[in-house]
């Protein structure tokens, strides 16, 4: 197996740390536009391998496609974070034009790649990989449910005064701070609906940090998070390259489920070797429905965005 992280900055730094602890491939390529800065922390990674005890091989390449020839999979992390008090969708008019440059790279050496897009708006981003690549569309994985879902758990688990692994969750709709859809009627204890535990006050702050989770760190930290972001790409990463089967909320081409088409959005999916296999019905319900729809149309706003780049 051969992973190609592009962008060596926090996010996928992390990823590829994250991948290599795992011995998820045997080759690793972690590649930047920035002179030095991929190999740099490509050899400070390998240097970890007898203190960490993994095999695989990490190279580092200052913009050189050539070295991610054959990737089986390509993490797409390239273009600028945002700063606090921006929107993720504000990224649009820089970062649009990084990814489908860096797509068309990556596919000119590695046709059969899988794509996992993480640079914002990643809802759009995905959605415009999808369209300039012509891949099939279960190869084109957007990563920001897998995180929201993360970080729901986590104010769940503050909430309750439990292990966050105790608990399921999932955060569906786009990856903003104002359009993701926290689901809370669905989420359980160990099976057991955490409205038994919580009242309805208490869920909705739980779904409303949820939502702002990412702009609340990236007031603390200055930019964008990495550590959760990175262990979230991994984690679709080991589903596909283990051909798990494993259900994540991922951004991926709806044709008529959800009620929604001709759009990359949050759902619950399960992921295989062959990338996304299937989409989950989650039967949402009157409410959740409307919230989706609402959600849709955001995205869909920005990925018109698009054609006026
Ligand atoms: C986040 O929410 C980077 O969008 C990512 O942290």
């Amino acid at each position: 197996m051969k992973v190609t992280v592009v962008g060596a900055g926090a996010v996928g730094a992390t990823c590829a740390d994250n991948i290599a602890r795992a011995a998820l491939c045997e080759e690793l390529v972690l590649l930047d536009i920035k002179e030095g800065i991929a190999e740099g922390k490509a050899i400070d990674m390998m240097q970890t391998a007898t203190l960490l005890g993994f095999d695989t091989k990490i190279i580092g390449s200052t913009n050189d496609y050539s070295k991610t020839a054959n990737s089986d999979i390509a993490v797409i992390t390239s273009g600028l974070p945002r700063k606090p008090g921006m929107t993720r969708e504000e990224l649009i008019g820089i970062n649009a034009g990084i990814v489908k440059g860096v797509a068309e790279n990556i596919l000119k050496f590695s046709p059969n790649v899988i794509f996992i897009i993480i640079s914002n708006p990643m809802d759009t981003m995905t959605y415009l990989a999808l369209k300039s690549t012509g891949l099939p569309k279960n190869r084109i994985i957007g990563m920001g449910g897998v995180l929201d879902s993360a970080r729901f758990k986590y104010y769940l688990s503050t909430a309750m005064g439990c292990s966050p692994n105790d608990l399921q969750g999932f955060v569906a709709g786009g990856h903003g701070d104002t359009t993701m859809i926290p689901l809370t009627r669905l989420a359980t204890y160990q099976g057991s609906p955490v409205s038994n535990y919580l009242d309805e006050a208490t869920l909705k702050k739980v779904a409303a940090d949820t939502m702002v989770g990412g702009a609340t760190l990236t007031g603390l930290l200055g930019t964008s998070a990495w550590y959760a972001p990175g262990a979230a790409c991994a984690a679709l990463v080991k589903s596909i390259v283990k051909d798990e089967k494993k259900i994540f909320t991922c951004c991926v081409s709806l044709d008529g489920e959800y009620g929604q088409e001709d759009i990359c959005i949050g759902v619950p999916v399960t992921l295989g070797k062959n990338g996304w296999e299937k989409i989950v019905d989650y039967k949402l319900n009157e409410e959740e429905q409307a919230a989706f729809n609402k959600s849709a149309a955001a995205v869909r706003s920005m990925n018109s965005v698009l054609s006026t780049l």
